[in-house]
């Protein structure tokens, strides 16, 4: 089955075509045509669905697409729908250690990952939303992953998101469980 996966980031697209590569190699995804769209949406799951709207409506394939973002508790859930475009430049590496400056010094470190995974097909529309729960480190580490992951530390471990491997990333990130379940769905869906 031939799916659009309405990303222009590269590297979400690299963990998303590895985390469906593992589950189910009969779906092939194929890369958006034209500009992204903005994101207007207030929240992950209505920036999905604008993206993966947007998808659909260029190819008129059946179209997934995902919006994603970190929320800290001390920062009252941001940087949240905008984590790309927190920073002035938008760059991980500023974006990142604006983060570190504004949570400071603070003991309340508390901070999840979420993902929401939108699917458009002709007359259909279906999105699920999952996440991934941990803290920020007092400095970044690590140099594996993208975004914040070098501040990230999963629930569970020690070391920062940046420090895992990539498969064990995606066996417990926001990203990886919206996908896998999103794979079940769209087994259900295809009549598998
Ligand atoms: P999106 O392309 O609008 O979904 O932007 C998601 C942004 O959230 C990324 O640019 C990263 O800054 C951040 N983000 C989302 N998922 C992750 C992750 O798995 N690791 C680190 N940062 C992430």
């Amino acid at each position: 089955m031939n799916i659009v996966f309405a990303s222009h980031n590269a590297h979400k697209r690299a963990e998303v075509e590895a985390i469906m590569a593992a589950i189910w190699p009969d779906v092939h995804l194929i890369a958006p045509s034209g500009d992204a769209p903005d994101e207007t949406g207030d929240t992950f799951e209505e920036n999905a669905l604008i993206k993966a709207r947007a998808g659909h409506a260029a190819t008129g394939l059946p179209t997934i697409a995902d919006d994603s973002g970190i929320c800290v508790d001390a920062l009252g859930g941001d940087p949240g729908v905008r984590s790309a475009r927190y920073s002035p430049s938008g760059e991980d590496r500023d974006n990142l250690e604006l983060l570190l400056a504004n949570v400071g010094e603070s003991d309340e470190r508390s901070a999840h990952f979420v993902c929401a995974v939108a699917f458009v097909a002709d007359g259909e529309e279906h999105v699920l939303e999952r996440s991934w729960h941990g803290s920020i480190a007092t400095s970044p580490a690590g140099s594996g992953g993208f975004g914040y992951d070098p501040i990230f530390i999963p629930e569970g471990t020690s070391v920062t998101a940046a420090e895992l491997a990539p498969e064990e990333k995606s066996a417990v990130s926001h990203r990886g469980q919206a996908f896998r379940a999103l794979a079940d769905f769209l087994r259900v869906w295809q009549g598998e």
